[in-house]
């Protein structure tokens, strides 16, 4: 089925060009918005290094799942789980039937909005088996594009501010205002999230090579380049080593369990992970590159985009003596008062964001496209018709955060629903959607994606997919690779080869992921206290 298949399909045109697209979806707001507000949120360096074993442990792991499950089957991820989905699955039964009692006993404690929804989950789940992951993936690519937009516009709102010198204030207090006013600003937020949406599509548009791979070359350098000329000038502001040292010296008496939720939630949200994304970038690799390396460097990137912009925020915030905890304004707030301070200030403020435009415009790509390739797959849709259709409709919902982002004012009828349903009290519209994608879609979605590859696929079909443009890596005995020894006939002892890549890969999938986001779930709903 996938020879068949991947004549057809659009492949990317080199290598580089899948690595840099790949990485261009990973490296996004979540790195330059979100990461420095939750490190500063709870505690710096400690919160960096359980994000650090999060992304060993389960990121890695699950992005090679992806990659490898998109390659194989050569479909979006609707298309991919149903390719390798079985008649029938024990597995699949047994979790649609959990989840149908959990709807009943919703039900019964007359919750009867997320009762229904789960009854309606696992009926689904007992008539269409694993293809349910790959759609409820696209779904939540509907969701995250839909609120992620809204913060690009901010983002691009705010280059244009700076470009007029409007934001040059003397204090916090005086940028919180403007923010808070800014934000509140319903034609402002939707104007420049419909900007965003706009330019996302105008890439999608050119398809796969000449749209997505083509932009993301072009950014993906700029953006780097941009980050170190601007950690250059925070890191050389007097008194700029506070927030080194806030970054990279881990106090363990501020680990708390919610931190350790938060940093699993954010590892799978900056690495585009659990919702198809990267089984939608890896289908359109060739069977030449090799997925090991690939994943490696991908991640590498990623985390590395990730200090570097911690690098850059921090000195900044402690050599003015800011606080580091400023929430998910602490960039909208704090970057502006900082660097007033310092000569050609406003120039430097104009290129950070476009620095974060340049980051979320890759991201935004990648999230377009999964629903894009889904409807152009499943619905047999040309390309164009498939952005203008799906580009307008996360338009119109992004819309519907925007203007009910301050207050519930607006929409009480929608703020009903949701209350009914999830319990969402007075927490807005935006912070719904993005704990019920980060801390929930996302994680839910990889755990089902590892379970299905270890468990349904199995190991030893996906590690043969992955030995396609990999040679012998996957089956390389762990310890000779680490020593140096590879190339030694003494190493090369059958009976030791038992502590591969591909072994220890294996246990990860099939064990060690879904154990600790199962632990990290129970947590959250309070089950099990850590
Ligand atoms: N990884 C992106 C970021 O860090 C967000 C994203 C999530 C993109 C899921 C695609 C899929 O900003």
């Amino acid at each position: 089925m996938s020879e068949h298949s991947e004549g057809k399909r659009e492949h990317w045109g080199s290598g580089i060009g899948f690595i840099l697209a790949a990485a261009g979806s990973a490296i996004g707001l979540g790195n330059i918005w979100k990461f420095p507000y939750i490190t500063g949120e709870n505690g710096g360096g400690a919160f960096v290094l359980l994000y650090l074993v999060c992304i060993c442990v389960i990121g890695i792991p699950v992005m090679m799942c992806e990659l490898s499950l998109g390659r194989h089957t050569q479909r979006n991820p609707i298309g991919a789980f149903r390719a390798i989905t079985p008649k029938t699955s024990l597995l699949a039964h047994l979790i649609g039937l959990c989840i149908v009692l959990t709807g009943f006993g919703l039900l019964c404690f007359q919750n009867y909005g997320l009762g229904a929804l789960l009854l309606l989950l696992g009926v689904a789940i007992f008539r269409y088996s694993w293809t349910v992951v790959g759609f409820a993936g696209v779904l939540t690519g509907f969701v995250i594009l839909s609120y992620y937009s809204v913060v690009a516009g901010w983002v691009i709102g705010y280059f244009f501010k700076a470009l007029r010198g409007g934001l040059d204030f003397k204090n916090t207090t005086e940028a919180v205002a403007e923010f808070t006013r800014s934000t509140g600003d319903v034609s402002w937020c939707i104007g420049f999230h419909v900007f965003f949406m706009f330019a996302c599509a105008m890439v999608v548009w050119g398809g796969v090579k000449s749209g997505i791979e083509r932009w993301s070359k072009i950014l993906m350098p700029l953006l780097f380049l941009l980050l170190y000329v601007i950690i250059l000038r925070s890191m050389t502001l007097p008194g700029a080593m506070k927030g080194v040292s806030f970054l990279l010296s881990p106090d363990f008496s501020k680990i708390s369990s919610r931190g350790v939720l938060l940093a699993l939630g954010h590892a799978f949200f900056t690495l585009s992970l659990g919702m198809g994304a990267m089984t939608t970038y890896g289908s359109y690799v060739s069977k030449k590159e090799n997925l090991f390396i690939s994943s490696l460097t991908i991640v590498g990137l990623d985390t590395l985009a990730a200090l570097l912009a911690g690098l850059a925020i921090f000195p900044a915030v402690f050599a003015f003596n800011q606080a580091p905890d400023g929430g998910p304004g602490l960039i909208f707030h704090v970057l502006p008062v900082v660097m007033n301070q310092i000569p050609l200030g406003g120039f430097w403020v104009a290129l950070f964001f476009v620095l974060m435009f340049i980051a979320a415009l890759t991201s935004g790509i990648s999230l377009l496209e999964v629903v894009v390739a889904a409807l152009m797959d499943e619905m047999k849709m040309s390309r164009h018709l498939a952005v203008l259709l799906s580009g307008t409709v996360i338009a119109l919902l992004g819309c519907l955060c925007a203007v009910s982002l301050d207050s519930w004012d607006r929409l009480p009828a929608l703020h009903q629903l949701l209350q009914q349903t999830f319990g969402v009290g007075q927490s807005s519209f935006f912070d719904f959607m993005d704990n019920i994608s980060s801390n929930w879609l996302l994680p839910l979605g990889g755990l089902m994606t590892s379970l299905f590859v270890g468990w349904i696929w199995g190991t030893r079909g996906a590690v043969n997919e992955i030995r396609h443009g990999a040679d012998n890596f996957a089956d390389v005995h762990l310890m000779s690779l680490l020593s140096g020894l590879r190339e030694d006939p003494h190493h090369n002892n059958p009976q030791y080869h038992v502590l591969t890549l591909a072994a220890i890969w294996g246990i990860f999938i099939r064990f060690v992921s879904p154990v600790a986001i199962t632990i990290a779930f129970l947590h959250l709903i309070g089950w099990m206290k850590i």
